[in-house]
């Protein structure tokens, strides 16, 4: 039986899951909550946890390396667009490495850290939010908006959990490249699409040109020149 800690508020599951975990917590533990006080983005960004939304850790021990997190973070994505389309019906694309968008708007992120060995897999998801305050009313969505009904967070969270177990056994014994397969049907931001990638020196655009071996998405610039990038802030392009 797999321990779910629920808190109605909570300052970040990330938190209280990494104690668990530190603890020695099972392999599939869960915290979720309801609202958080300081949800916590990629990038240290804030990541706005209001009521209605469903917030969760899971503590996961795969028998993988470091190096091959940002398999276990595709692993994620995939995870919850199924269950996502499995309970509610709509279908969901991919941003590489962690968004799962309906159309171009953003559903649920992820986020992992690695801990000791142990990975925590935080993932919100916007449920039952009518309207987002700017500036995210213009680029995030919820099952609500989408489905025009009131989905259950709880069973959501089951269905999100098993489908979690079922991506990461797949990722453990049919290895990254299953899952970087996976990833790329699931994706229409994996290949051929205009993106423009914020890096540390500034904005680049360019059009995607598939994974590498190591879960890195190959962007090939204006001027021809491909790179490698190696973390998020990748956009659909916008002229002018
Ligand atoms: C992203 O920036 O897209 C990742 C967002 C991850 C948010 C989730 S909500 C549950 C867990 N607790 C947090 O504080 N953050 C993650």
């Amino acid at each position: 039986m797999r321990r779910i800690e629920w808190h109605t508020t909570i300052d970040s599951t990330m938190r209280r899951a990494a104690e668990l975990a530190d603890e020695g917590c099972e392999a599939g533990t869960i915290v979720a909550a309801e609202q958080q006080t300081a949800g916590v983005g990629r990038q240290g960004r804030e990541w706005a946890s209001a009521e209605g939304g469903l917030y969760f850790t899971v503590v996961l021990r795969p028998k993988l390396s470091v190096q091959e997190l940002p398999m276990v973070t595709m692993a994620l994505g995939l995870a919850v667009c199924d269950a996502v389309q499995l309970f509610g019906g709509v279908s969901c694309d991919l941003r590489w490495p962690n968004d799962v968008l309906v159309g171009d708007r953003k559903l649920a992120g992820i986020l992992t850290q690695w801990r000791n060995g142990a990975v925590l897999a935080g993932i919100g998801v916007n449920v039952g939010q009518r309207e987002f305050p700017a500036p995210l009313s213009a680029i995030a969505t919820s099952l609500a908006l989408e489905t025009g009904s009131a989905l259950e967070s709880r069973a959501l969270l089951s269905a999100i959990a098993a489908s979690i177990d079922t991506h990461v056994r797949v990722l453990e014994s049919r290895g990254t490249r299953e899952i970087l397969q996976l990833f790329s049907s699931a994706s229409s931001y994996a290949d051929g699409r205009r993106v423009t990638v914020d890096l540390p020196l500034g904005p680049v655009t360019g059009v995607t040109a598939g994974l590498t071996a190591d879960g890195f998405l190959l962007v090939r610039k204006d001027d021809g020149e491909q790179i490698e990038v190696t973390a998020g802030g990748v956009r659909p392009h916008t002229e002018g």
